[in-house]
Formats: C-alpha cells, sequence, structure tokens
C-alpha cells in the first residue's frame, strides 16, 4: 500500500506540472469549431486510472519469458495527459449533416504533428475508403454507435499496382492503415472484402494494420480472408473484439493483449490463425489471448512461426474443433521449434485437448502465465484511457 500511496501523489503531481504547461502554452491547434473539453472530464480519467492501477498487482515483468525492456512501469504518460485535458470532437456522416462527409477528409483536418485527443465521432454508415493515419497525427479517435457500428471498408491487395505500377505489398493492402500513437476505435467494423483462391499468391487484404504504439480497440470487428488484422509493431490492446479471417489473419511483431476476443476461421484449407514474428531474443513482442473464443468452419493452427522466436499465448479461452490437435506449426522448419514460445494456460473445449500437441508446445504454470494474463503486460496502466470517456 505504501508504493500505492507514493503513487498516487506522484500523479496529482504530474498533473498539475500538465495543467501548468497547458495554462502557459495556449495551444496554437485550431480546429474548425469545437471547443475543447472540461477538466473534470480528465479529473476522472486519472481516478480511473489510478483506481485500476491499485486494482492490478504490482508484478516485475523481469521473467525470463518477457526478455525486452520494460520501461517505468509506474508513471501515467505524460504527453497522453495532454492530449486528453485538451479534447477535441469532429462529427463525420454522409448526410451532410455533420463537420465531414468522410473520414479522410477529417483526418485532413487535423494538424499533421496532433497534440490533441481529436475524437471522431463516426455516424453510421458504410464509408469506402482507404485511409492513413500519418506516423505523426497522434491521438485520433473512431467513435462509432454501438447500435449501429460504421463500416470502413475496401479490397486492396498486396497484388494492386503501386504508385509507380509495381505491385504493391500486404503493407499497403490495408483498408485502414494507423501509424500515429495513441489511436483509439470503439465500435467500427474494419473489413477487406478482397476473396482468397487457396494457392493464388498476392491475396493478402488486410482489413487495418496498426503500426502506431500504445493503441486500444473495444467492441470493434475485423472482417477479412488472408491476413485481416495486421498488428504490426507497438503496445496493442483488443478488448472484445470480433476477428475473422482465413489465413494468419493475426499477424505481424505487435506486443498485443486481446481480452474476450472471438477468433472466427473462415479457412477453406488448413491454416494458421496467428503469424507472430518476433525474429529474435531481444525483442519484447507476442501476443497474449485471454478468454478469447477460436471457432469458426476451418481448421487452423493456433500460430505459425513467421519468427525465429515467434511468441503466443492462449489462456483461459474456449478452443472448439476446429484448433488442430497438434496446436502450433513450425512453418515447415524445424529449427524454429527450439527458439519460439507458444504456450497454452487453463484453456477448455475439444481443441484444447493436449493429446495431439506438438511436443514443443508449452503447458505453462502458473507463474509462467503470470505475466501475459492482465493489462501490465502491455503496461496498459501508463496509457489505457477508460473508452467510456469518449462518450460524449
Ligand atoms: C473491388 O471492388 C471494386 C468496387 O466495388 C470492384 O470493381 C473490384 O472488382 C473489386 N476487386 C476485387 C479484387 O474484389
Ligand atoms: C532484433 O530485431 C530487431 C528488429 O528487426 C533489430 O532491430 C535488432 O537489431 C535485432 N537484434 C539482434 C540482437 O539481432
Ligand atoms: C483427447 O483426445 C484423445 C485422443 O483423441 C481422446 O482419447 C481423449 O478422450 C480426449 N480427452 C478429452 C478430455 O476429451
Ligand atoms: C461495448 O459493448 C458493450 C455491449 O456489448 C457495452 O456494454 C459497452 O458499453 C460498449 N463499450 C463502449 C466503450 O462503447
Amino acid at each position: 500500500m505504501a508504493s500505492l500511496v507514493h503513487d498516487t501523489k506522484f500523479i496529482v503531481l504530474l498533473y498539475n506540472f500538465i495543467l501548468s504547461i497547458c495554462i502557459t502554452f495556449p495551444t496554437q491547434i485550431t480546429f474548425a469549431s469545437l471547443a475543447p473539453e472540461s477538466e473534470s472530464d480528465y479529473q476522472k480519467w486519472v481516478s480511473w486510472n489510478v483506481k485500476n492501477y491499485a486494482q492490478k498487482p504490482s508484478y516485475n515483468l523481469g521473467a525470463k519469458a518477457l526478455s525486452g525492456t520494460i520501461d517505468s512501469m509506474k508513471a501515467l504518460d505524460p504527453k497522453l495527459g495532454i492530449a486528453d485535458m485538451k479534447r477535441v470532437r469532429l462529427s463525420v456522416s454522409q448526410d451532410g449533416q455533420s463537420d465531414f462527409k468522410t473520414i479522410s477528409e477529417a483526418i485532413g483536418s487535423i494538424p499533421l504533428h496532433n497534440k490533441r485527443r481529436v475524437i471522431l465521432n463516426i455516424k453510421p454508415g458504410v464509408y469506402r475508403e482507404k485511409i492513413v493515419i500519418p506516423k505523426t497525427m497522434h491521438f485520433i479517435t473512431f467513435l462509432g454507435d454501438p447500435l449501429n457500428p460504421p463500416t470502413i471498408t475496401g479490397n486492396d491487395t498486396a497484388s494492386i499496382p503501386g504508385t509507380h505500377g509495381q505491385p504493391s505489398n500486404t503493407f499497403h493492402s490495408a483498408t485502414v492503415g494507423v501509424n500515429g500513437d495513441y489511436f483509439v476505435a470503439i465500435n467500427i467494423k474494419f473489413e477487406n472484402t478482397a476473396p482468397h483462391e487457396v494457392g493464388s499468391p498476392g491475396e493478402q487484404a488486410v482489413a487495418l494494420r496498426i503500426s502506431g504504439d500504445k493503441a486500444a480497440f473495444y467492441n470493434c470487428s475485423f472482417y477479412g480472408n488472408q491476413d485481416t488484422l495486421y498488428d504490426h509493431k507497438g503496445l496493442h490492446y483488443f478488448n472484445n473484439c470480433f476477428i475473422q479471417g482465413s489465413v494468419d489473419f493475426i499477424f505481424g511483431y505487435g506486443r498485443s493483449l486481446y481480452e474476450n476476443c472471438y477468433l472466427n476461421s473462415i479457412t477453406k484449407k488448413v491454416a494458421s490463425l496467428t503469424a507472430q514474428k518476433r525474429t529474435n531474443a531481444t525483442l519484447s513482442s507476442g501476443f497474449s489471448f485471454k478468454n478469447c473464443v477460436v471457432t469458426g468452419s476451418g481448421q487452423v493452427y493456433l500460430g505459425r512461426a513467421w519468427g525465429d522466436h515467434s511468441r503466443v499465448v492462449f489462456s483461459y479461452t474456449f478452443m472448439d474443433k476446429v484448433v488442430m490437435p497438434q496446436g502450433w506449426s513450425n512453418w515447415g522448419d524445424q529449427k524454429r521449434e527450439l527458439n519460439v514460445y507458444y504456450g497454452e494456460y487453463k484453456c477448455s473445449g475439444p481443441g484444447s485437448n493436449l493429446t495431439g500437441r506438438v511436443p514443443w508446445a508449452r503447458m505453462l504454470t502458473d507463474q509462467e502465465a503470470q505475466p501475459f494474463l492482465d493489462t501490465y503486460y502491455i503496461q496498459g496502466h501508463a496509457w489505457l484511457s477508460n473508452p467510456n470517456s469518449f462518450s460524449l
């Protein structure tokens, strides 16, 4: 408890410090219409974070399983504090009743080096747009209607011609590509409708690519075939999301926690659900799935080793019979069996039967599983906001 009191004090000090900066330097950003929201919202956010941090065990992440640098576990991210105190809202709808008719236009109105939380209130509808959020444009938030989430759709693949006529690549196929940090999406459907024929090359078709750090997704859905969700790099959190695809439909080298997510395989030929690309032992990347459901119509491995040190853990997850008895695949390279970290902990359902598992799958002990089991895995206490605070 002593350390908690200390942290609370620290956060209050930090808050006062941030407040003083914001008062001293008036913001240079001018948005079309909207006034920043009140400081009481920020206070609520701070207290929510303090409370939630208090609920998390203070866990030493130095465990062997988590090689990689973990910096300060205790401070709220100061940039985030400033951004959230100076929130701005923009609305988007196709009927001309909002600030913008397309999401791309709304993004085009935001300063390239954005420092404020910008909440795009996206009204119901199907938005056929290709969206790229630039690397310096942080704090962008997509907020949809929970009863009628907007769909952002596209059908680009890795083989469509790029700017110089040559085929582009998986990276550029994304319907929505996010390069900025602190991105949040709530109640949004991300889609790539390009079909996938078994055996045809160049059909990778990403619905969402997240390359920014410290991004969170709540109540979102991701629909695609091959390579639906490119969890490219950074710390990411997915809560209550639906993710559908055929081949490698969650892939990349993000360090990500998926909680309460529904993973739906629609592959026509045996494929892999994840392709985690941790290429060396110094990288802190890895996917952790907790309290999820793995189901669908086509048989899948839980993961295949894209990187030599690929790391994936499933805990408390219900696995339907679509999960291959072997569980995991070495992607045709036996050497990878030595260095991958593929763990399972307290899973249930017919697909979790260990009888046929590859010998290099790990059944984690309580202690081994511990680092993967909560938002501390992604340092969430320092940057996760209360998602309800973004709604009006
Ligand atoms: C993508 O969508 C466009 C517009 O609906 C359509 O003309 C095109 O055939 C589609 N391409 C693929 C590969 O599905
Ligand atoms: C590990 O991989 C990262 C990313 O590719 C690279 O930057 C780093 O140099 C690599 N480290 C070693 C020890 O190979
Ligand atoms: C696991 O699979 C084996 C082999 O198919 C079977 O004999 C066994 O009953 C299964 N265990 C459970 C708990 O379903
Ligand atoms: C997400 O959806 C659930 C219902 O499934 C709802 O209770 C919750 O408020 C939603 N969260 C947000 C942040 O809108």
